[in-house]
C-alpha cells in the first residue's frame, strides 16, 4: 500500500443536533448521552482502506452555539466533504440548514460533497421533520440524505461513506 489520501469532512449544524455524538460514534464507537456542548474546535481521524488506498479521513466538529463558535475560515478552509446535521426532533434545526449551507459555500469548492443528516432516528416518536420533507429538500439541491443515530450507530457509517465515495 502506497498511495495515502487525506479527506477533510466538517460537521455543521445547530447546537444539540448530535454532531460531537456523530464524530465519536464514528472514529471511536462512542456514545454520550447528555454530553455537554461543544467549545471551540475539535478533529478526529479514522484510517480506512478503500481497495488498496490508505485513506485517512478527518472529521472536524465545532460548537453550533452561536456564542462558543470558533468559526474562521480555518474550520472549512480545504474542506471535501460535509455532513449538515439536523436533529429529527427540532423543526427548527431543520429550517436552519440553509444558513449553514450557505456559510458553507463561502469557504468551500463546488466540489465538496454534502451529506444532509437527519439525527436521532432512535427517537421516532418525537419527531417532528418528516423524512420525506429532508429526502426531498436533499434530492433537488443534488446531497446525499440519511437519517442516523449516534446512539445506535445506524447509518452513521453510511453517511460518512456517500461523503468518500463522492471524494474518492
Ligand atoms: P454542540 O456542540 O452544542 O453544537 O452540540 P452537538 O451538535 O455536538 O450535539 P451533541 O453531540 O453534544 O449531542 C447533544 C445531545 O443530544 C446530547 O445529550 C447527546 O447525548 C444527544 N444525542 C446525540 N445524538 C443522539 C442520537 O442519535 N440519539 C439520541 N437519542 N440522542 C442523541
Amino acid at each position: 500500500m502506497e498511495t495515502e489520501y487525506m479527506y477533510k469532512i466538517v460537521l455543521i449544524g445547530d447546537w444539540g443536533v448530535g454532531k460531537t455524538n456523530i464524530l465519536s460514534q464514528y472514529t471511536r464507537g462512542e456514545f454520550v448521552l447528555g454530553s455537554a456542548g461543544t467549545i471551540g474546535v475539535q478533529f478526529s481521524t479514522k484510517v480506512l482502506q478503500i481497495d488498496n488506498v490508505v485513506v485517512k479521513v478527518q472529521v472536524w466538529d465545532t460548537a453550533g452555539q452561536d456564542k462558543y463558535r470558533a468559526i474562521t475560515s480555518t474550520y472549512y478552509r480545504g474542506a471535501h466533504g460535509a455532513l449538515a446535521v439536523y436533529d429529527i426532533t427540532r423543526a427548527d434545526t431543520f429550517n436552519r440548514l440553509e444558513i449553514w449551507l450557505k456559510e458553507l459555500k463561502e469557504y468551500v469548492k463546488d466540489d465538496c460533497a454534502i451529506v444532509v443528516v437527519g439525527n436521532k432516528s432512535d427517537l421516532p416518536n418525537l419527531a417532528e421533520v418528516k423524512t420525506e420533507k429532508a429526502m426531498n429538500f436533499a434530492k433537488e439541491n443534488g446531497y446525499a440524505f440519511f437519517e442516523t443515530s449516534a446512539l445506535n450507530a445506524s447509518n452513521i457509517n453510511s453517511a460518512f461513506d456517500a461523503a468518500i465515495q463522492q471524494i474518492h
